[in-house]
């Protein structure tokens, strides 16, 4: 069956160094590996998915904005924007289409700063904690909500 959803899905800053970055924290795997799993999960689930990372704020903005209009639903790792950006939030609580927020660690088990969210209550769910599975997770979860049919592209959050 031809994949019929399309399926964003955005990394913030520094997420272009995973399997060098801290991997005590972050683990061994590539970004580009997540990606790979990603795109193989997404043709198993009908899923179309497209990953983009980015250091930039105002990038991962219009992303999400064009989001809106090319794309089904959405898995975001804000990365460090998740405690600090005001104009992410504000962004996803604009957005049209489901966002799935996934995270590699547990927040709530990290520094006092990374406990606090911004982007958390923007979105429809969190998965976190899990390494490289809350991505996993976090696609499943999107493919129930779109599978249920209430949202997707312009139809509301
Ligand atoms: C992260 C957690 C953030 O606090 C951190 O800034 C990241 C990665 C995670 O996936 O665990 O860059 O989003």
């Amino acid at each position: 069956m031809a994949a019929s959803r399309d399926v964003w899905v955005l990394h913030g800053p520094n997420l272009g160094l995973l399997g060098r970055r801290e991997p005590e924290l972050y683990g061994r795997n590539a970004l580009a590996a997540i990606d790979k799993r990603l795109a193989a999960l997404g043709e198993e689930l009908g899923l179309n998915v497209t990953s983009f990372q980015t250091n930039h704020e105002g990038a991962l903005i219009d992303r999400l904005t064009i989001a809106m209009d090319e794309a089904d639903g959405c898995l975001l790792n804000p990365a460090a924007f998740t405690h600090t950006s005001l104009a992410l939030a504000d962004t996803l609580r604009s957005v049209t289409i489901p966002v799935v927020e996934v995270h590699l660690t547990n927040l709530y088990a990290r520094e006092r700063e990374r406990q606090t969210s911004l982007t958390g209550s923007a979105v429809r769910g969190v998965i976190m904690g899990l390494g490289a599975m809350s991505y996993d997770l976090g696609l499943r979860a999107l493919d129930a909500l779109l599978r249920a049919g209430k949202r997707g592209r312009g139809q509301g959050r």
